[in-house]
């Protein structure tokens, strides 16, 4: 029997009807909150992210501006408009687009944002919260999201094997870091694999739940899935398709059609993981606001 398809856009349309009542009870208190992103250059793919951040706040109520900055953008420029950001009292979620310019310092633009508007959850601090299980940080939105997916999909996953592909410091190392914590929809035994691994299928072939996030097509095959396995691929990769009117296609990590056939659970490419990502960056701007005003 192929596997149940896990709905992200269903999933993350039902959170972003929670956000939306939880701006309205902000709202009603005289607080709007305002997600700020700010975008460096001209980078067409990130454009299309910031667009759709930006839509999705306006969609729940909040307040969203984008500021655009050009490619030639000094580091000393940046920071201080984060400073100003960090200041404003009506700003309570910062986020700045990434890839960077080759002469901005990622690691320096992170440390800067305020760590309760990091709704990134990119800050040392927020990590460090992550990793120490203090959930009063915020989370980084596709490992948040994966694992209300898990959530939403009623797995059991304590105890479980979870295997995570990839070790970025964006999805591959918090989700480790989430699923390994003590708590609901976590306490999973966590391997994380990555470039070097040697004999990747022998440890994907043991996961009870598969987390692969590395923008390589094909990388997962059917024969390096448990039969039963929760897959979830956050990879996301446009590849040439002569039978698509646009001439190409969206696909993940992992070879859905035949992994569909051993799998327990699997989320498609698009309309899994990538949905989630969205939802989860306005609950926690959403958070950010609730925070403020509670303080
Ligand atoms: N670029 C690609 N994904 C992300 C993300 O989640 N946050 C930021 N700030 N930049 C990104």
């Amino acid at each position: 029997m192929p596997a149940e398809l896990i709905d992200g856009t269903a999933i993350a349309a039902r959170i972003r009807g929670e956000v939306s009542a939880e701006v309205a009870t902000l709202k009603a208190s005289g607080v709007v909150p305002r997600l700020t992103v700010v975008l460096i250059g001209d980078d067409p793919a990130s454009a299309v992210y910031v667009a759709g951040k930006g839509r999705a706040c306006v969609e729940v109520g909040m307040d969203e501006n984008t500021i655009r900055l050009p490619a030639s953008t000094s580091q000393h420029e940046l920071m201080e408009l984060l400073d100003c950001l960090n200041a404003d009292p009506a700003v309570h979620g910062i986020l700045v687009q990434s890839p960077f310019p080759k002469q901005i310092d990622p690691g320096a633009v992170i440390r800067r944002i305020d760590p309760s508007k990091d709704v990134d959850g990119f800050h040392p601090v927020n990590v460090g919260k992550l990793l120490a299980g203090d959930r009063d940080g915020f989370v980084p939105c596709t490992p948040a999201g994966i694992q209300e997916l898990l959530r939403a999909s009623n797995v059991a996953t304590h105890g479980l094997h979870c295997v995570v592909v990839g070790r970025s410091n964006i999805v591959g190392k918090p989700m480790a870091a989430l699923m390994v914590q003590d708590g609901p929809t976590a306490n999973c035994t966590v391997t994380i694999c990555h470039r070097y691994t040697r004999n990747l299928a022998s440890f994907t072939r043991s996961a009870d739940i598969l987390i692969t996030a590395v923008g390589r097509p094909g990388l997962i095959t059917a024969e390096m899935v448990k039969p039963g396995a929760a897959v979830l691929d956050v990879g996301i990769t446009r590849i040439p398709d002569a039978t698509r009117k646009s001439g190409t296609r969206l696909v993940g990590d992992v070879d859905f059609e035949a992994v569909r056939e051993v799998a327990g659970l699997i989320t498609p490419v698009p309309g899994g993981v990538g949905p989630m990502t969205i939802a989860m960056l306005l609950r926690n701007t959403v958070r950010a606001a609730q925070r403020l005003a509670a303080a």
